[in-house]
């Protein structure tokens, strides 16, 4: 049993200074959609059990394995969300003006019951878009395009975007007919997993791990082969946006997504910096039930704990440091402290981010805690310097130090930050 001092397994706190990297990729983002025209939306996090097992698909994992739902006191089944889009159709599907055109963005965190490891928790965070109201190829390129400028934000290399398609809703049961008949005579090559697949989700043998099934895969026709010629077309459309907004992507043709809502543009963007868990985000376009409503939309969600692995240690560090460095008063004795203590409330009227010890504590320890603080610059006090109308300032990164009138101090101070 989990002592009542341990979080959850698989669910952590994001402390400082790791917070300031979410701080900083959240920062960007909301940048990034401001320039694409996309709002943010705040969904609860508990929804009613039915927002989600009637839309993600009754033989999804989620579904099946994942979520945690219970019964509330009032006896209404409930559940934590396990993902975005179900929550935002909710929402899109009781706004008549939203349903024409909804171009939305959320952040936060998502819960599934899944094993833990390294890149997968049972709360993580996603940042998702979903965009509604266009059934246009070129709807699907932008919002790719949209997750290409994310990444680009946050300087984030090495990724990958694989795209394929799922073909229409009316493609579909043609698709797993065709499959179907495809696997029937080499059903005893698979393993036991896609063989139970054949009946109820055929789709997922494709992108099945077993080195067996993998070999059966590479026999089968591609998918588009049971498609209407206009769903290729469509996808076509969106391959040839997306090298019109310069956006580089591989088709993966084994690629088939994990939802039930999915049609047509699907796609997965993979790091090579982190291990298997490599998917760092997945989207597509979809047609989702909700209110009785069918609403067609595109989208994608984005792994924020796996973007962060995924970071490049030099820019990691960078979006660790804040953006407003932080200065640390230290005084050698108490006529030092109680002049720092109007020095204090000057810097923070002119917006610099400042503190200084209360606690009475010793000119070394001051000095030790403005280090623990991670203080860009530190002015420091003493006798001769009070005599003196001067104040030594210490850069903290160079380890330089030098003294300046406190006549200049403001001056100086402007200068640097
Ligand atoms: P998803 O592929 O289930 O799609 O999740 C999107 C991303 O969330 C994954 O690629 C991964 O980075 C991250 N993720 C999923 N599960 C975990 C976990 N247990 N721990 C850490 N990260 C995880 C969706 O959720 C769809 N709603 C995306 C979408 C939006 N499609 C259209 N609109």
């Amino acid at each position: 049993m989990a002592k009542v001092s341990q979080s959850l397994q698989g669910m952590t706190d994001i402390e400082f200074p790791e917070v300031n990297i979410w701080q900083t990729l959240e920062a960007r983002a909301r940048e990034v959609m401001l320039q694409y025209d996309f709002r943010e939306i705040r969904t609860p996090i508990v929804e009613m059990a039915s927002v989600y097992l009637h839309s993600l698909g009754d033989t999804s994992e989620i579904v099946q394995k994942q979520m945690y739902a219970f019964e509330t006191r009032g006896g209404k089944q409930v559940c934590l969300r396990p993902e975005g889009t179900a929550g935002v159709m909710r929402y899109v599907s009781n706004n008549q003006q939203e349903l024409q055109d909804a171009r939305l963005y959320y952040m936060g965190p998502m819960f599934r019951a899944e094993r833990p490891q390294a890149g997968r928790k049972r709360q993580f965070h996603q940042l998702g878009v979903e965009c509604i109201g266009s059934t246009s190829a070129r709807q699907d390129a932008e919002v790719i395009a949209l997750q290409a400028a994310l990444f680009k934000a946050w300087n984030l290399d090495g990724v990958q975007f694989q795209l394929n398609t799922r073909g229409s809703m009316e493609d579909f049961s043609k698709i797993l007919e065709g499959l179907r008949s495809e696997l029937m005579p080499v059903t005893d090559d698979l393993c036991d997993d896609c063989r139970h697949r054949m009946d109820n989700n055929v789709l997922r043998v494709l992108d099945c791990k077993n080195p067996g099934c993998k070999k059966v895969v590479e026999e089968l026709s591609p998918i588009t082969t049971w498609m209407d010629p206009a769903s290729v077309a469509y996808f076509e459309e969106v391959l040839a946006t997306l090298d019109t907004f310069g956006v580089d992507y591989v088709v993966n043709p084994l690629l088939v997504r994990g939802l039930d809502y999915y049609q047509h543009s699907i796609w997965e963007v993979t790091s090579n910096r982190i291990g298997a868990q490599d998917a760092l985000s997945g989207g597509g376009r979809y047609a989702m039930k909700a209110n009785g409503k069918t609403i067609e939309g595109v989208g994608f969600g984005i792994g924020m704990e796996r973007v962060l692995m995924a970071l490049a240690e030099e820019t990691s560090k960078a979006f660790s440091r804040e953006k407003d460095p932080l200065m640390v008063l230290v005084g050698q004795n108490e006529a030092a402290q109680t002049a720092n203590l109007t020095l204090l409330g000057e810097l923070r009227g002119q917006g610099y981010r400042v503190r200084m010890d209360l606690n009475g504590k010793s000119m070394k320890a001051q000095m030790k805690g403005a280090g623990r603080q991670q203080a860009r610059w530190v002015l420091i006090r003493g006798e001769s310097e009070l005599d003196a109308g001067t104040i030594q300032l210490r850069d903290m990164e160079s380890g330089e130090q030098k003294e300046v009138a406190m006549a200049d101090l403001v001056g100086e101070i402007s200068g640097l930050v």
